[in-house]
């Protein structure tokens, strides 16, 4: 693996779901491959998960981890070509993109979408812009468009908890008062549409995905009716992408209450938090056996370092 960015750098997802079952079973059982190698883990924004899931990861494999706060350790960084600097950021990402790669053999970013200009969000720059100058391998810690190891993380939770070989798996939108991206169920999209599932997406008019990320998945207005039989209900609000990055509805019955989980096959609920309790779901649903969600959450490490491992093979 050289970059990973998104679902397309994966050769075979059974493969990588598989290597972070192995992992899970023996954290230590390559030690080596990373000794003497730094990563970089340069966050744009705020991070618990990803943040300790990465370092710990790095850590198993033996590697040597540097992370940094852009904008708080760090210059303020501009993305855009051929500007006049001449505005509140001090470092071009053409100097300061070479410059970490100069002291990490792999380097990990985070930058999520501004909401603001859709175009782009959706070009992917702070990602683009890094994988261009850094001159090492770049792996995304949740870019604008795309969240790869949280879905990594998802599949592999789905694998140890599915009662059937196809499950039912339901992504549904959840309300919140803030317009958040799209990063997660876009890329909840793109990789169980690569798993083996009956895929039904549920959300208000209005809050549709991008049609490149929803694919062949089924989409339903109706949030009842798509959890009816449901195996895995996987929430997450998400901001509109036609009328970009706004709020059109808080309504709070989309929340995801025990009365909804009835409906579902005895369903288990994830998300891959933080999540707002009470708003989103209650509290009955997150603490009960129902829930995943601490699960989900630990196999973020077990998601990092199949993908650590597979791009350290690569150097
Ligand atoms: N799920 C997730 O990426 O969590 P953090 O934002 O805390 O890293």
């Amino acid at each position: 693996m050289t970059n990973f960015l998104a679902y397309d750098d994966v050769t075979d997802l059974n493969t990588l779901i598989q290597e972070g079952l192995n992992a899970k079973q023996n954290p230590f059982a390559d030690q080596s491959l990373g000794h003497n190698k730094t990563i970089g883990l340069i966050f744009f924004n705020s991070s618990l998960r990803t943040r300790m899931s990465t370092q710990k990861a790095a850590q198993n494999l033996g590697m040597n981890v540097i992370m940094m706060n852009v904008g708080q350790d760090s210059w303020g960084l501009e993305m855009e070509e051929g500007t006049v600097m001449d505005g509140d950021k001090a470092e071009h990402v053409k100097e300061a993109a070479a410059v970490v790669g100069k002291y990490c053999d792999i380097v990990a970013v985070r930058a999520f979408a501004g909401l603001k200009d859709r175009e782009q969000d959706y070009r992917e720059v702070v990602m683009n812009q890094f994988k261009k100058y850094a001159g090492v391998p770049i792996i995304n810690l949740e870019s604008a468009t795309r969240h790869p190891l949280q879905s990594l993380a998802d599949c592999i939770t789905i694998e140890e908890f599915k009662v059937r070989k196809r499950p039912k798996i339901v992504l549904t939108w959840l309300p919140h008062f803030k317009p958040l991206p799209q990063a997660v169920a876009n890329s909840f999209c793109e990789w169980i549409n690569h798993t083996d599932a009956e895929f039904v997406v549920t959300h208000p008019e209005g809050y549709d995905l991008a049609p490149e990320f929803v694919g062949n998945a089924r989409v339903s207005y109706n949030q009842d009716e798509a959890f009816e039989g449901a195996d895995f209900i996987y929430g997450k609000n998400w901001s509109s992408y036609q009328q970009y990055g706004q709020v059109l509805t808080q309504d709070a019955s989309w929340m995801v209450t025990m009365d909804k989980m009835k409906l579902t096959d005895n369903g288990k609920f994830m998300h891959c938090l933080p999540v707002r309790r009470n708003m989103k779901v209650t509290d009955e649903v997150l603490d009960s056996p129902q829930s995943l969600v601490i699960e989900q959450a630990a196999n973020r490490e077990w998601s990092a370092q199949a993908v650590l491992k597979g791009v350290l093979q690569g150097l």
